[in-house]
């Protein structure tokens, strides 16, 4: 026995067909019918537990479990004749499918291992200048922040950091404060599109048409925000985005993307070794090596499920999810709610004055049964609190009367 949870019988796999009727109805944001009846015949989530920190990765649908198991056993039976004579003409169709989803060129993207790859090559590529200057806050993910550290201890740059409100009134008030910090100096601005600390939601359209006015980038880290909150990723502006599959989209784990506006990418510079492939072919950035087949063949059938979803009303549940939570807990004394609700979607996060955010986790969990997860964020840190689709208002509610009973 290897002490693992049970994952359900073969039956959960294989009863994954569709039935596009279930996803006609308007799927109001309260519709408690609607939603347990896709999260029953769709989702495969244990219920063991409430999983109140969908923020780590998504569930996969039951279909998209499905074609993935599908592709595993398709690439281990078929071996090198598979990878040799037919995969690349499938994954190039997978990256055409997977730009036109993105409204972008298939010249203008490639698909990583994860958001982390994606923006460590474009963060390490940018072909920054001595004495150019990056500026970040405090909200930003780590791994883009420690991106930027490295090339600052290598002298290649200067960061500067600064602390973003955590209760901004308006989108305006956050693109002021960038305007703020800019110095004469500044090449790029670090955007972490949602949050992973608080959820916070940045306008990233309007700060970048903002620095694009005073030539400044931006490389904007959309990995919360694909298939959490609707976006045109052309509309962004921004020239460098770098996004995960494996969250909103529900993709298997492993599969990221970079883009890089058509014009950018002659001036990036490989962080894999590559001198052959053309300067102005962003296949210059993917020189990986063998990746996995099985996980990028299943992202057109994760993206085939979410667009049936439908980014509209998924990501009004998800913001109806937290409000319910947020509505009750902003109105108990010792709770400190440290997200805008308007300015934020599934995610948002707590702190209980005088008490250790491990211990708040701790209890959840061992008392409750709810899992949420600890954030460094300044002294006291908070706790995030991540439903998805899959989440009931019940569930929710429970997780209030166990933090008031707290
Ligand atoms: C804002 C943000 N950016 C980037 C990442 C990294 O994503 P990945 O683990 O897919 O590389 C995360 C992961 O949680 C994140 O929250």
């Amino acid at each position: 026995m290897t002490g693992l949870p049970a994952i359900g019988s073969a039956k959960d796999f294989f009863d994954s067909a569709i039935d596009i009727n279930d996803f006609k109805n308007d799927g109001a944001a309260d519709d408690e019918k609607y939603w347990k009846h896709i999260a029953n015949k769709y989702y495969i989530a244990s219920k063991d537990y409430i999983n109140l920190e969908n923020g780590y990765y998504g569930i996969q649908p039951k279909p998209v479990l499905q074609a993935f198991q599908k592709n595993i056993l398709l690439a281990n039976k078929e071996g090198a004749r598979f990878a040799r004579k037919t995969y690349p003409e499938t994954s190039a169709a997978i990256k055409k499918e997977l730009a036109a989803f993105l409204q972008v060129l298939p010249e203008e993207i490639i698909i990583t291992r994860n958001a982390t790859e994606a923006l460590n090559i474009a963060i390490q590529g940018y072909p920054f200048k001595e004495g150019d200057e990056v500026l970040i806050n405090q909200l930003d993910y780590f791994s883009m922040i420690e991106a930027f550290r490295l090339l600052e201890k290598r002298g290649k740059i200067k960061v500067n950091a600064f602390e973003m409100p955590l209760l901004p009134a308006n989108e305006d008030e956050i693109v002021e404060l960038y305007q703020k910090m800019i110095t004469e100096k500044t090449k790029v601005i670090l955007l972490t599109h949602v949050s992973n600390i608080n959820g916070l939601i940045v306008p990233v359209q309007k700060i970048t048409a903002m620095a694009k006015q005073k030539g400044i980038d931006t490389i904007t880290d959309s990995a919360h925000a694909l298939g959490q909150v609707s976006f045109s990723l052309p509309a962004l502006g921004s020239d460098f985005v770098g996004m995960n599959l494996h969250k909103w989209i529900g993709n298997p784990i492993g599969a990221g993307v970079l883009y890089i506006k058509k014009e950018r990418i002659k001036e990036m510079n490989v962080l894999f070794g590559d001198v052959n492939t053309a300067e102005d072919n962003i296949s210059k950035l993917a020189h990986f090596g063998t990746t996995p087949f099985a996980v990028i063949m299943t992202i057109p059938d994760s993206l085939s499920f979410h667009k049936l979803m439908s980014i509209e009303k998924v990501s009004k549940r998800l913001h109806y999810l937290k409000s319910i939570w947020v509505n009750e807990l902003k109105q108990v004394d010792k709770v400190e709610i440290v997200t805008p609700a308007e300015l934020s979607c599934a995610i948002a996060s707590f702190r209980i004055r005088d008490k250790k955010t491990s211990d708040v986790a701790d209890v959840l969990f061992k008392q409750n049964n709810i899992l949420t997860v600890g954030r460094s964020l300044g002294k006291d840190g908070c706790i995030r609190v991540t439903p998805a689709v899959y989440t009931s208002a019940d569930d929710v509610r429970k997780f209030v009367a166990a933090v008031k009973a707290i």
